[in-house]
């Protein structure tokens, strides 16, 4: 007798960010013939953080291969939260840029309380990240403004891929300000009952796994494992996790896991906080990487374009 296992449907998000390039599309050539340019993005970076760069070339090149204008200020590490504030001020009064982003982290040097004088900096109605609390609290109150773009990726991954969200249970493990508590907020305004875990959470395992959606969003590779999960539950992994540990690796995912190869090509691999043995479980599962990354670059670009058009037509 062989015993029947069947996987976990894989939710490609791949697939659902380029359906939504390709929505804004008409609506950035409608931009640039009625104003006489394109939408813009101001990028502040500073520091030299490996993650940083890739993440911004990404940005940069998903702009300029849609007609997005973007223009990227850098600092170096050792630079002071004052130079970081005043190039967002120069963007914030810019009139060709729509947008104003600053990415996340900081230089540690910088110190504690950094990253948020620099996020309260940015003009509002140009915060395409969506992490002045102006925008949090317009989104904790359901008006509109601009959400992250992460969370807002996954309710387009939800939706997009026929998960429906009204009236079921979801799980958002991680309570960061630009993840965790805004995506609880987004699935609360369409009417998911919601809970949110983090690390001081008793039996979380046993929390997670009354859910119909779980969002795993806590940076901790591997940390979500079958006991987490219902049968047939839908399972979003945020994590992010660069491994270059070959042996980590194997602890983790065990010795056969593909991941091991793929260290020994590339020198890592990304892992997210999702356990493999989950797609025995889970009814749906977002792989990584190509689950919900892929969105979080086309939901800014999506701000973007929303931020543009609206500075013109309040
Ligand atoms: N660092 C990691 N994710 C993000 C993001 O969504 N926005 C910014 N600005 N920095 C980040």
């Amino acid at each position: 007798m062989t015993t029947e296992l069947t996987e976990a449907r894989k939710l490609d998000g791949k697939v659902v960010a380029e359906a939504i390039r390709a929505s804004l599309v008409p609506r950035i050539e409608r931009f640039l013939s009625s104003v006489g340019r394109p939408p813009g993005l101001g990028i502040v970076l500073a520091g030299d953080d490996g993650g940083s760069e890739i993440y911004v070339r990404n940005k940069v090149q998903s702009c300029e291969a849609l007609g997005v204008f973007a223009e990227l200020k850098r600092v170096g590490k050792e630079s002071s939260v004052d130079e970081v504030l005043a190039l967002v001020e120069d963007f914030n009064r810019d009139d060709a840029i729509d947008g104003v982003l600053v990415q996340s982290p900081l230089p540690v040097g910088m110190g504690q309380g950094a990253e948020q004088r620099v996020f309260d900096a940015i003009d509002p109605k140009k915060d395409v990240d969506g992490f002045h609390p102006v925008n949090a609290g317009r989104l904790a109150q359901k008006r509109s403004g601009m959400a992250p773009g992460t969370p807002s990726g996954v309710i387009e991954l939800l939706d997009r891929s026929g998960i429906a969200i009204e009236g079921r249970r979801a799980v958002v493990i991680g309570r960061s300000d630009i993840v965790g508590k805004p995506m609880a907020m987004l699935l609360l305004h369409r009417n998911a009952t919601v809970t949110i875990c983090h690390s001081r959470t008793t039996d979380l395992a046993a929390v997670a796994s009354e859910a119909d959606i779980v969002i795993a969003a806590i940076g901790r590779p591997g940390f979500v494992t079958r006991d987490f999960v219902k049968p047939g539950a839908t399972v979003i992994d945020v994590g992010t996790t660069r491994m270059t540990n070959r042996a980590e690796v194997a602890s983790l995912f065990g010795q056969d896991s593909p991941r091991l190869e793929v260290i020994e090509r590339r020198g890592a691999t990304t892992v997210g906080d999702v356990h493999p043995d989950v797609a025995q479980v889970a009814g749906a599962l977002t792989p990584v990487p190509g689950g919900v990354g892929p969105l979080t670059i086309v939901m800014l670009l999506s701000n973007t374009v929303h931020a543009a058009e609206r500075r013109r037509d309040p």
